[in-house]
C-alpha cells in the first residue's frame, strides 16, 4: 500500500478558521491530484506540515504542497523536511533542494551554469545613490528592487530615474534588476515540469497600470500553448540546476529585449501548479512519483 502525503498548512487546510483568500488554489491542486492517485490505488493524505511526526507514520513520499505560511518560520520548516527525510520518507522536493531554492541568490548560480537570467545586482542594502548607480550600470531608467528572500512581490519596489527621493533606503538584502517592459505585453510564462518532463504552461499578465502578475494585484492567468522553442528555453533552466530534475518545478520566465526568454524564478519549494491550465497535471505528477518510488 503506497501512501502519498501533501504538505499543507494551517491557513490552506479546509475548515481552517483563518483560511487564506487564495486557499481555493490548494483545493484545485488536491482535486486535480486525487483521481490520478486513486487510479493507482495510492492513499492520498493532506497533512499540515506542522503536525506531529506520528501523522506521517505510514507515508512513503511526501510532497510540499500548499505550505504557504512558512515564511516567518523558515528554519522550522526546513528542519521538519529534514526530520521527515531522516525517518526514511521520500521528501519532494528534497530538503537540500528547498534550502538551495529559498534564497534567490540561486539565480546567480544558475547564470554561472549557463542559464539566461535577468541582469541582477546583489546588495546588502541600497540608498538613492546606489539606485542611480544601478540605473547607469544597466543603462535603464526603471529598476525593480526585491528581497533576496521573499514571495508574493512583498517588499518589492519599482524605482524611476529622477523620482527617487534623496532619503530613500532599502534595508533588506536586495536584488536589483532593470525593469523589463515585456511584463506588460507578454507577461510572465510559468512552465510546469514533473520529473524533468514538461507538463503545461501558463501566461500570467498584470492588470492595466500594474506590472505585478500576482492575483493579489489584479493579475490574471491564461493557458499558453508554448512553441517548441519556448519549451526548450524553459528546459534549459531545468538542465542548469545543480542537481537532477526534481519531482516538480515551475520555471517562471519573462521575455528579454532580444525576445528570448529569461528566467525570473525557478520555483522548487511550494509553487502553485496551475491545475486549471494543465488538465493532465495530476497524471503527470503521478507518473513522476511512480518513477521516484520505483513503482
Ligand atoms: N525585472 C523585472 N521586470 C519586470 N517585472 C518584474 C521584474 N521583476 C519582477 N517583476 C514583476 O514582479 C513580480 C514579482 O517578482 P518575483 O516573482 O521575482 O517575486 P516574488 O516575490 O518571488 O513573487 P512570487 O512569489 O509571487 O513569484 C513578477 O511576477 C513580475 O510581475
Ligand atoms: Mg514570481
Amino acid at each position: 500500500m503506497t501512501t502519498i502525503g501533501f504538505l499543507a498548512c494551517e491557513t490552506t487546510l479546509p475548515g481552517s478558521q483563518n483560511r487564506r483568500e487564495d486557499a481555493f488554489e490548494h483545493d484545485l491542486m488536491v482535486e486535480a491530484i486525487t483521481p490520478a492517485f486513486a487510479r493507482r490505488g495510492w492513499t492520498f493524505k493532506v497533512i499540515d506540515w506542522e503536525a506531529p511526526m506520528e501523522a506521517f507514520a505510514d507515508v512513503d513520499l511526501v510532497m510540499i504542497g500548499s505550505s504557504w505560511n512558512y515564511w516567518d518560520k523558515v528554519d522550522a520548516f526546513l528542519t521538519k523536511l529534514e526530520a521527515l527525510a531522516k525517518t526514511g520518507i521520500t521528501v519532494c522536493n528534497s530538503p537540500e533542494v528547498a534550502r538551495w531554492n529559498i534564497r534567490k541568490t540561486y539565480l546567480g548560480e544558475l547564470e554561472q551554469r549557463g542559464a539566461r537570467t535577468i541582469p541582477t545586482l546583489w546588495l546588502d542594502a541600497l540608498t538613492a545613490d546606489d539606485a542611480a548607480a544601478a540605473m547607469d550600470q544597466f543603462g535603464c531608467d526603471k529598476l525593480v528592487v526585491k528581497r533576496q528572500i521573499g514571495a508574493g512581490a512583498e517588499g518589492q519596489e519599482m524605482l524611476e530615474r529622477g523620482q527617487v527621493s534623496d532619503d530613500w533606503r532599502y534595508t533588506h538584502k536586495a536584488m536589483v534588476q532593470p525593469f523589463l517592459p515585456a511584463i506588460a505585453q507578454s507577461g510572465e510564462l510559468s512552465f510546469l515540469f514533473f520529473g524533468g518532463v514538461f507538463s503545461h504552461c501558463v501566461q500570467k499578465l498584470p492588470k492595466d497600470g500594474d506590472y505585478r502578475i500576482q492575483s493579489l494585484y489584479g493579475g490574471r492567468e491564461v493557458t499558453h500553448e508554448p512553441s517548441a522553442q519556448e519549451i526548450a528555453q524553459a528546459a534549459a533552466i531545468i538542465e542548469a540546476l545543480p542537481f537532477a530534475p526534481p519531482l516538480y518545478a515551475r520555471i517562471d520566465m519573462l521575455e528579454g529585449e532580444d525576445a528570448k526568454l529569461m528566467v525570473m524564478e525557478a520555483e522548487l519549494i511550494e509553487p502553485y501548479l496551475y491545475p486549471e491550465q494543465g488538465p493532465n497535471m495530476g497524471e503527470s505528477l503521478a507518473q513522476a512519483i511512480a518513477k521516484e518510488l520505483d513503482l
